[in-house]
């Protein structure tokens, strides 16, 4: 996190002191750094520069508009997950023809809007699912681009670190079928097939899982061809990990080595859709500490933010980072920092020895980019925090905090 960085024992974020923005916007409040996001999306575009390649943003990371517009101006395109998200994506500019649409759960309404958008490539994840969208398509007149989503079944033995072992998961088309699929859907009315994709999870931090995949990716294209099926697009997916504490974690270059040293045919474009590794390590959330408690068992620091507005600790037991915005003297302590919110799990650091920190401190939780603010709910009617975007020496609120009058906002009282 080079942009997040000390001077005098003050944390700055590129050339602000997080403390001025605090003293302007209130805490908690999400801090971005422009120059990390541009930096981690040029390793990418570096990194696949000599191939055909739409580099699909897997917004569902972090959806705020600048940042889609902000990358989009770069040349990304857009992995939407929602009508939702492909309605956040259009307004920030992002071209529809590099816009690629997956999700289990896609209903007619939401295959309408991303017809009538002409996005690049929907990614399909089973045959009812493929069923609905030649229907709506032919019912419209068009043709849908289609790429089915095969779940390739690395093996969890050989890869423990994908433990969720993906032939249960409900994703995609089980590989043993995909075959048999592609080939009745090239028979359905309104249906180009276009491309193959695959996603195997998110943080993942070995390469292997990705190099197992691709080979078998490449293997299904082959297949593909001899049965008279080409393919336009492979969408590799997203899911490169990022460094939350001492992970050693693969490159975008790591993983281009792994793809392009196999792709020999330039006409053959790559998909990409990475998330976290490109907002991860360039967000924060500064968090006020309340109160100390110290129990007979436990010292509890308790902030201002909570797990409505950073859940990846309650939920997944997620690790983040603690850095202090000012530097004190003295010993460490061990001790949970924890939100407001009326629940146990209201959590966002748990045993763990943290530099000294006294009532009234900011702190900055690390590593929150990424599936932060886009997690974040209005849970115990908290307001949800601001979201602010530093470029240099300057820095602009990209989403105000949210008011009490957002939070009623089309309710009424009967
Ligand atoms: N493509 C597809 C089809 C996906 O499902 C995902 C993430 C991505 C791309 C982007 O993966 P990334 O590059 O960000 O790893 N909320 C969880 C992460 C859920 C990821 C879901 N899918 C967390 O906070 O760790």
């Amino acid at each position: 996190m080079k942009q997040f960085h000390y001077e005098n024992g003050e944390l700055y974020v590129e050339s602000v002191p997080v403390e001025k923005i605090i003293r302007e916007v209130g805490s908690p409040a999400y801090i971005y750094s422009e120059r990390a996001i541009s930096d981690s999306y040029a390793s990418y575009q570096e990194a696949f520069s000599s191939h055909k390649t739409v580099i699909a943003y897997a917004m569902k990371a972090n959806g705020n508009l600048s940042i889609l517009s902000l990358l989009g101006k770069k040349g990304s395109g857009a992995d939407v997950v929602s009508g939702g998200e492909l309605f956040r994506a259009m307004k920030a500019g992002i071209p529809p023809d590099r816009i690629v649409f997956a999700g289990v759960g896609k209903t007619e309404q939401e295959m309408k809007e991303a017809l009538e958008a002409g996005i690049l490539m929907f990614n399909v994840e089973s045959s009812m699912e493929l069923d609905t969208l030649s229907k709506v398509a032919s019912r419209m007149g068009v043709t849908a681009n289609v790429a089915l989503r095969v779940n390739p079944d690395v093996d969890p033995q050989t890869h423990p670190y994908i433990s969720t072992g993906l032939k249960k998961s409900k994703f995609g088309v089980p590989v043993k079928e995909a075959l048999a699929e592609y080939l009745r859907a090239s028979k359905l009315p309104g249906i180009r097939l276009t491309g193959i994709h695959q996603h195997i999870g998110s943080q993942l931090t070995q390469i292997a899982p990705f190099r197992d995949s691709f080979t078998r990716m490449i293997a299904f294209s082959e297949a593909l061809k001899e049965k008279g099926i080409g393919i336009s697009w492979l969408d590799v997916g997203g899911g490169l990990g990022i460094r939350y504490d001492d992970e050693k974690v693969p490159t975008p270059g790591d993983i281009s080595r792994e793809i392009l040293s196999r792709v020999k045919d330039p006409s053959q474009g790559i998909i990409l859709e990475p998330g976290r590794s490109i907002v991860g390590n360039s967000g924060i959330l500064v968090t006020q500490v309340l109160y100390v408690k110290k129990t007979e068992v436990k010292t509890f620091y308790i902030g201002d933010a909570g797990m409505n507005d950073l859940i990846r600790p309650s939920l997944y037991g997620a690790f983040h980072d603690l850095w202090p915005i000012r530097v004190r003297e003295g010993a460490s302590v061990k001790a949970d920092l924890v939100g407001p919110v009326c629940e146990t799990g209201d959590f966002l650091v748990q045993d763990r020895d943290l530099p000294p920190i006294k009532a009234g401190d900011l702190v900055s939780v690390m590593s929150a980019g990424a599936y932060g603010f886009a997690m974040a709910s209005n849970y115990n009617a908290r307001p949800r925090p601001p979201e602010i975007l530093v470029s240099g020496d300057r820095f602009e609120v990209i989403r105000p905090r949210e008011t009490y009058e957002d939070l009623i906002r089309s309710e009424s009282a009967r």
